[in-house]
């Protein structure tokens, strides 16, 4: 029997499952300071396992804090909040839910694009302030898609998928990967790998689809944005810090890039002021695999994993197996 712990409620029927002999304790919702290691530590206390969220710190202090603790189930693809080395040295599992949010993330990535693009949000609040009073040429003009390039950084499975998507928009994609992209990818989405330099210098639309780590931290900043085109936008549903955030509200000030679309920032909750005074920014809660669907799937793969775990079994979305 396991006491497991979860961080914040999930969608209802996440857990499905989960039942007696083992015991659930689902906390409210943390605010503010209750996401600090501190609180989290105080949550896990004595269980043996818990599931995690993106937004919990799952440090080494954590990790060696909670005297218990066997297993975490991060609640999520991204794992940039736990220090899997950490976990390594103090023989605690750890595993993740990869594959189950890829659409409803490639998804959101087009919803901001096209926001972006064709200025949505902008065009609900112009209605809605009850300024539409005639039809007019020039009200709100967006960037056609069609025939433009998407460059994509980060091709694994939601970078793919939202290539994928790119075809049925006419839009020429190229895209960079550290490693060799699966042929059959690059076939089904006539995609082309480049050197990053080129994908920033030649595409009207870079999406950001690599995981946050040493390598890809900031990324983008002042001199790679600098390459990309002043008419071009970039749309970042991966994580927050891979983008410098106060190079970024330069470069949208100083008109070297025209617009972006955030789901992620660099330090969640709290969002760079210049980026929420600027017009052709689109901005979202970190919300691309919200979806009843997705949040669902996930806590059964968190279910599935914890279940192996204390039975003994081979446990399923082990973050080892996948690195
Ligand atoms: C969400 O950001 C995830 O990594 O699943």
């Amino acid at each position: 029997m396991a006491q497991i712990v979860v961080t914040r409620p999930l969608v209802h029927g996440a857990l499905e499952g989960l039942a007696p002999p083992h015991t659930v304790e689902t906390g409210p919702p943390p605010t503010g300071s209750e996401l600090s290691e501190e609180a989290l530590i105080e949550r896990i206390g004595t269980a043996s396992a818990v599931v995690t969220t993106v937004a919990d710190p799952v440090t080494e202090r954590v990790l060696s804090s909670c005297p218990n603790l066997e297993m975490v189930a991060q609640y999520a693809v991204g794992l940039d909040n736990i220090d899997l080395a950490a976990a390594s040295r103090e023989g605690i599992t750890v595993t993740h839910t990869p594959g189950v949010l890829t659409e409803a993330t490639a998804d959101f990535t087009w919803a901001l694009l096209l926001a972006v693009a064709r200025r949505v949000v902008d065009a609900d609040a112009f209605v809605r302030s009850g300024k539409f009073d005639r039809w007019e040429t020039r009200t709100l003009l967006g960037m056609e898609l069609h025939g433009k390039t998407l460059g994509i950084i980060g091709m694994g499975r939601i970078g793919s998928a939202v290539a994928r998507r790119a075809l049925g928009f006419g839009m020429d994609v190229v895209f960079h990967n550290r490693t060799p992209a699966n042929p059959t990818i690059i076939r089904e989405t006539n995609s082309r790998q480049v050197a990053l330099d080129t994908l920033l210098r030649t595409s009207d639309v870079v999406s950001l689809h690599c995981p946050h780590n040493d390598d890809s931290h900031h990324l983008l900043r002042e001199d790679t944005l600098a390459t990309m085109k002043p008419s071009a936008l970039l749309i970042n549903t991966a994580r927050g810090p891979v983008v410098h955030e106060s190079d970024l509200v330069d470069a949208l000030r100083a008109g070297r890039i025209a617009g972006a679309g955030l789901d992620v920032f660099e330090n969640e909750p709290d969002v760079h002021p210049g980026l929420l005074e600027h017009e052709r920014v689109v901005l979202a809660p970190h919300l691309a695999s919200a979806t009843v669907e997705a949040r669902t799937r996930m806590g059964q793969m968190c279910v599935e994993s914890l279940l192996a775990y204390f039975s003994g079994e081979d446990v399923p979305y082990t973050v080892r197996s996948q690195l």
